[in-house]
């Protein structure tokens, strides 16, 4: 049976991949497609999410409006990286697809409780809407069959030097999802930089021929620009679909189980996931990391999505 999913993301280049290898991937079920603030301001990134399924001729999957910034402090939108709108590069066509009349926690939790079966949630930008539906909705944990996230690092970051953009946005929503005691999983920047867009990559995308295809590369062009710019990484990182990959095929990346806390007060690391490999400090495991990827099975599992959509 396919595993149900509700992906919540900030749109944004790579969260558009992580919705189309959803869409496409037999092995998953998109149940919803929830927006979140983060790599731009949340009328962007919903505005965004409806675009990505409307070139690729997604339909039936609703998308709901969630928060419009962090639980604590202001929101800093990536556009170093995304641009002013959070989806550089490509012309972007008026979406056809509808907005859903609810809020992004209550389309959740509509789901949760009427799924027969419990859903996974695929957040894929700050973590603000997974804590507030798992503060509002404490009865519905059960039918949260666990979290695979993307973001914080084992290693480095990449707002500050131990704080990744997701994690850096968001904190709080982390040390409250963390503590909720859902079964947790974090989809870092230690693993989403082995998925470097190469210039092959790139032209293996094009090479599909379709609309998603074209629109597809453009925005992996316009990625590696920027990150060639902001890190010095011509071959730009594509992390979020590791997400949905690890769901759907878990032989795409090696996990170890281990202690993740969130740095919420440090003057310098504020942001930070402290994820204890060594188990330095003795305490219990709370999460699942994801390590190492199978990068070309990775690439294969893009390239395909791609090339089953319009
Ligand atoms: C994360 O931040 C965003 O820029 C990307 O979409 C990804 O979710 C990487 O740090
Ligand atoms: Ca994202």
């Amino acid at each position: 049976m396919a595993t149900p999913i509700i992906i919540d993301c900030d749109p944004g280049h790579d969260d558009v991949f992580a919705i189309w290898l959803a869409a496409a991937h037999p092995a998953i079920q998109l149940l919803a497609i929830t927006t979140v603030a983060g790599n731009g301001r949340i009328e962007h990134t919903t505005f965004n999410a409806r675009v990505a399924c409307t070139v690729a001729g997604i339909q039936g999957v609703p998308i709901a409006r969630g928060a419009d910034g962090p639980i604590a402090g202001a929101l800093r939108p990536a556009d170093w990286i995304h641009g002013a709108n959070a989806l550089g590069g490509p012309e972007l066509p008026e979406p056809t697809v509808p907005l859903d009349e609810r809020d992004a926690v209550t389309l959740m939790a509509d789901l949760l409780s009427d799924s027969p079966v419990p859903v996974t949630l695929v957040p894929t930008g700050p973590l603000t809407n997974i804590a507030h539906l798992v503060q509002a909705h404490p009865e519905l944990l059960g039918k949260i069959e666990r979290v695979v996230w993307m973001g914080g690092s084992t290693t480095r970051g990449n707002v500050t030097p131990y704080a990744e953009f997701n994690a850096y946005t968001d904190p709080e929503a982390i040390a409250i999802v963390l503590d909720s005691g859902v079964d947790f999983t974090m989809v870092g920047l230690n693993i989403s930089h082995q998925a470097l867009i190469t210039r092959e990559v790139r032209d293996r995308v094009r090479a599909v021929g379709t609309r998603t295809a074209a629109f597809g590369h453009e925005l992996l062009e316009f990625f590696c620009s920027t990150y060639e710019v902001a890190e010095q990484m011509p071959d730009g990182p594509l992390h979020d679909p590791i997400t949905v990959a690890l769901i759907a095929d878990p032989a795409v990346a090696t996990t170890v189980r281990t202690r993740i806390d969130v740095e919420l007060t440090g003057t310098e690391t504020r942001g930070a996931t402290s994820t204890d490999l060594i188990d330095i400090l003795k305490r219990p495991a709370n999460a699942t990391v994801a390590m190492d990827l199978d990068v070309d099975r990775f690439w294969s599992m893009i390239v395909d999505a791609v090339a089953a959509l319009d």
